[in-house]
Formats: C-alpha cells, sequence, structure tokens
C-alpha cells in the first residue's frame, strides 16, 4: 500500500505555522517552521486573531519550502497530514482547509492527527533517527549493507534564513535509546507539558499504533502558561519558558520557598467550576488526585512575592527596555511574505551571568530560580510517582516545556536512579513543528484511517 513512504506533515494550532515531510514515521526529510513569536511577543500571549492572519500568510511559503527542502513534489506524497485539534480555532482551520484543498487536488488520502499525539510522536521519530544512525555508522564499516536510497533519511534540509529549520541536534537518548519500539514494547509513561496541556498519559503499542489512557492532568493552567504568565508579570520575554530556563541558572533555587498543595477531587466536583477551557474538557474525577497539576496558586504566589517585595517598577522598567515601542499595525504586518517572522526584533536571551545581571538584579533571578525549581520539582513528584503506580518502566516528556534544561536533568538523574528508561525529543522536536504531526499519521496511514471531507477543527480534542 504505500508507495513513497512520504508524508506531508501541516501543524497550525497555534503560533507556529509548520510543514515536514516524514518517511515512513522514522526520518525528517524536510522540516519548516515559521514562528509568529515576533508578533505576539509585545503583548505577552497568542492573539488568536493575529495567529490566524499570520498562519494566512505563511501556509502557502512553508509548505513550498518544505516540499522544496525535500526535493519532492505533491505528487511524490503517499498522503497529507493536518493537527484537527487540540488548538485555537482559526488557527487550526487555516491548517486544515489548506490540507484539505491539497489533497483533494492531489488525490492525496488526508489523515487528522492529534496534536498531542503528535508530541508524543515528535520522541518516537526521534528515537528512530537516532537507531537509524546508529544502524547506518555501523553499516558504513560494512559496504555490502544497506540499499542506496533517494532520499538520504535523518538529514533535514536546509530552508530559507526566514523560517527556522529543524536541525538533527542529538535528543536526550538515555537507557531507552533504540528500545522504543521493539516487538514487545512496555507501555511508557507520558508527560505532555505544554503551553497549553500538562498531561500524563500511558502510552502502550498494540498491533502497529498506540493507545492511551489518560492518567493525570492540570486542573487549572499548563505548566508552559504558568512560565509565560510569570515571565510576563517580571516584565521578560515571550514566551516566557526559554527567558526563565535561561535566567533561572544564575539564580539561588531555595531562595524563595514554593510549595504546591495536594489537589483534592472533591474540591472540584463540589466548589465552583473550573473556568479554564483545559479544565472544562476532563474527566477529573475519576482521576487519581496525586497525579492532578495545578499552577495557578504558583503564578499568584509569585505575582505576591512582586508585589510584597516592590519588584514591579523594575518589571515595568524591564519590559520598556526590552520592547522600547508599541509597533504599528503595518509593522506587525508585513506585506512581503518574505519576510515573514523577521520583521520586529526580537530581544536576546542573557546567556552569561552579566548578561543576566544587567537585565535582573539577584533578587529577581533567585525568585525565578525558585519558581523554576518549585515547577520542575512538581513535575518531576507526580510523573514518577504515576509511573510506579501504573508500573511504567520507561518514561518519555515531550512539549514545550520538554525544552528546559533543568527539567531534563533533574528528571534523566531521577530516572538513572529509579532505574527507568527516559527519552525527550530533540530541542526542536519539544516545541511545535510539523515532523511530529507527520510521523504520528504514519501508523494511521498504514491501517488506512483517513479524515473524511467534512474534517472540521477541533478546538478541545482530547486524546484520551
Ligand atoms: O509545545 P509548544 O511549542 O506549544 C504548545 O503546544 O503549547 O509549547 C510552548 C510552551 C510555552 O509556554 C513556552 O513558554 C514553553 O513551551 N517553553 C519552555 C521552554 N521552551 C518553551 N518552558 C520552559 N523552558 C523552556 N526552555
Ligand atoms: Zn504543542
Amino acid at each position: 500500500m504505500p508507495g513513497s513512504g512520504l508524508i506531508l506533515g501541516i501543524e497550525t494550532s497555534c503560533d507556529e505555522t509548520a510543514a515536514a515531510v516524514v518517511e515512513r514515521g522514522a526520518g525528517t526529510i524536510s522540516s519548516v517552521v515559521a514562528s509568529q513569536i515576533a508578533t505576539h511577543a509585545r503583548y505577552g500571549g497568542v492573539v488568536p486573531e493575529l495567529a490566524s492572519r499570520e498562519h494566512l500568510r505563511a501556509i502557502v511559503p512553508v509548505v513550498r519550502a518544505a516540499l522544496a527542502g525535500a526535493n519532492i513534489t505533491l505528487a511524490d506524497l503517499d498522503a497529507i497530514a493536518v493537527t484537527s485539534g487540540p488548538g485555537l480555532a482559526g488557527a487550526l482551520l487555516v491548517g486544515i482547509t489548506y490540507a484539505k484543498a491539497l489533497a483533494f487536488a492531489n488525490r492525496l488520502p488526508l489523515i487528522a492527527v492529534n496534536h498531542l499525539e503528535g508530541h508524543i510522536h515528535a520522541v518516537l521519530l526521534n528515537q528512530r533517527e537516532l537507531k537509524k544512525e546508529r544502524e547506518s555508522t555501523s553499516s558504513e564499516n560494512d559496504p555490502g549493507a544497506g540499499a542506496p536510497s533517494k532520499l538520504r533519511l535523518g538529514k533535514v534540509a536546509q530552508t530559507s534564513t526566514v523560517y527556522s529549520s529543524i536541525s538533527a541536534e542529538p535528543g536526550a537518548p538515555g537507557p531507552a535509546s533504540g528500545t522504543w519500539d521493539s516487538p514487545n514494547p512496555a507501555p511508557a509513561l507520558s508527560l505532555v507539558v505544554s503551553g497549553g496541556h500538562t498531561h500524563l498519559y500511558l502510552a502502550q503499542p498494540t498491533q502497529g499504533t498506540w493507545r492511551y489512557m489518560l492518567a493525570g492532568r492540570t486542573v487549572d493552567d499548563a505548566a508552559g502558561e504558568a512560565y509565560d504568565k510569570v515571565a510576563k508579570l517580571l516584565g521578560l520575554g515571550y514566551p516566557g519558558g526559554p527567558w526563565i530556563d535561561a535566567l533561572a541558572r544564575f539564580g539561588n533555587p531555595r531562595a524563595v520557598p514554593f510549595s504546591f498543595a495536594q489537589i483534592k477531587t472533591k474540591a472540584h466536583l463540589g466548589g465552583k467550576a473550573p473556568r479554564t477551557k483545559a479544565a472544562k474538557t476532563a474527566p477529573i474525577a475519576r482521576l487519581d488526585p496525586h497525579f492532578l497539576f495545578s499552577f495557578s496558586g504558583i503564578k499568584t504566589a509569585v505575582l505576591r512575592y512582586v508585589e510584597l517585595h516592590g519588584m514591579r517598577a523594575e518589571a515595568k522598567a524591564r519590559v520598556s527596555r526590552l520592547f522600547p515601542r508599541a509597533p504599528t499595525f503595518s509593522e506587525s504586518a508585513p506585506a512581503d511574505p518574505e519576510r515573514l517572522g523577521d520583521h520586529v526584533p526580537r530581544p536576546a536571551i542573557p546567556q552569561t551571568r552579566e548578561e543576566a545581571l544587567g537585565l535582573c538584579p539577584q533578587p529577581t533571578l533567585d525568585l525565578i530560580a525558585s519558581f523554576q525549581h518549585a515547577v520542575v520539582g512538581d513535575l518531576m513528584k507526580k510523573t514518577f510517582s504515576a509511573a510506579e503506580s501504573l508500573g511504567a518502566k520507561r518514561i518519555l516528556v515531550t512539549g514545550g516545556v520538554a525544552a528546559n534544561r533543568e527539567l531534563r536533568a533533574r528528571f534523566t538523574e531521577e530516572a538513572a536512579r529509579r532505574g527507568l528508561a527516559i527519552a525527550f525529543p530533540t530541542l526542536a522536536l519539544s516545541t511545535d513543528n510539523a515532523a511530529m504531526i507527520a510521523a504520528a499519521a504514519w501508523p494511521r496511514f498504514l491501517a488506512q484511517e483517513f479524515a473524511p471531507a467534512s474534517l472540521s477543527a477541533d478546538p478541545s480534542l482530547t486524546l484520551a
């Protein structure tokens, strides 16, 4: 049934317009991400209307760049995959409508992919690429092995400088490397931690496809949302994660003792209805309360700390230093699509202690380090106890927050201490991209699970 094995993935669920060509869910041929960060940065968060408009501007050049980067045309594809949810309705619709039109015009099957499953497949794709790299290194010593391929797997084509092209930087192979697709794979406890989600799933591969069981989730804000809100409060750039990640290295993580109270399921059922969209769509009541997260409290605690310690003015001064003036409408909407994502200068994230101290006084760096230490500690505690309670011997951490250095280091250390396998995607595959969507579509392509012509966006689509 597969011909070329090539799937074009399209992702527009939030603030990245992305397209990628992936071969058999196991090799990224090209991957292009046009980020809208510059557009949303000054608002401290994603503005849905601006996101849809930017996707409309970027979708055609991004898909063209992905095809050109793979050195193929639409006729070389086996299928087109697109994120159908969860995400912003208007943003999702841009990708879905374009994918549908391309599939219809080129008589290609269309595959709908859940964005959260995409994040999980980012790890699996990376694991397969690492395995392939190892095998090709060993076969290089054996000239008779392997047939020459038209497309070189594991090598990502370079694209225009306007877009970021996903590089082949190594992930964190850990002890699980190469064992994720073994014939009798054990279930993997998967933490999907991003700007919109903090979910724990038990992922079980069965006969080529993956089944998911929801084990835990946030009852209010996602961890990435807390990063973004705290960064905004402290007058740092958007998205907040990379800023806090960089600055936390220069602060004392034990300076401010933040704590997380145990969440009681009954309080959430009997009390006021949860306000966030994520909380409304979840079957929180049937989950073990030990595996529920809540990140709105720590955001409020940081706010109180800032007010109590007179840090408001300092944060205000910082934001006007980083973003000297509001842009005009025309500035944030360049007419020339070649300049997409390039039109608003982005402030640089401090990398050295001197640069960090040039931006934040030591007590602010201490507050940032303490916030991150507490968030990572809470994610760790619940993930590892869920793994233990569900008997999972391997852990997979993915989503934008999985790019965090402290998170990777502490999770890796704890997994080693407990004798568990652990895997993360590469940094580029942690945040939103389309390679993960094309990879997640491969088992669906083999099972011929195609989307109907009536496919529409489902902003609150769940995985389990
Ligand atoms: O997966 P993603 O790109 O988009 C969603 O599906 O939400 O995740 C974006 C989130 C943002 O909240 C961002 O602040 C966070 O991931 N993030 C990080 C880091 N890089 C991105 N959080 C902590 N540390 C990082 N290095
Ligand atoms: Zn995401």
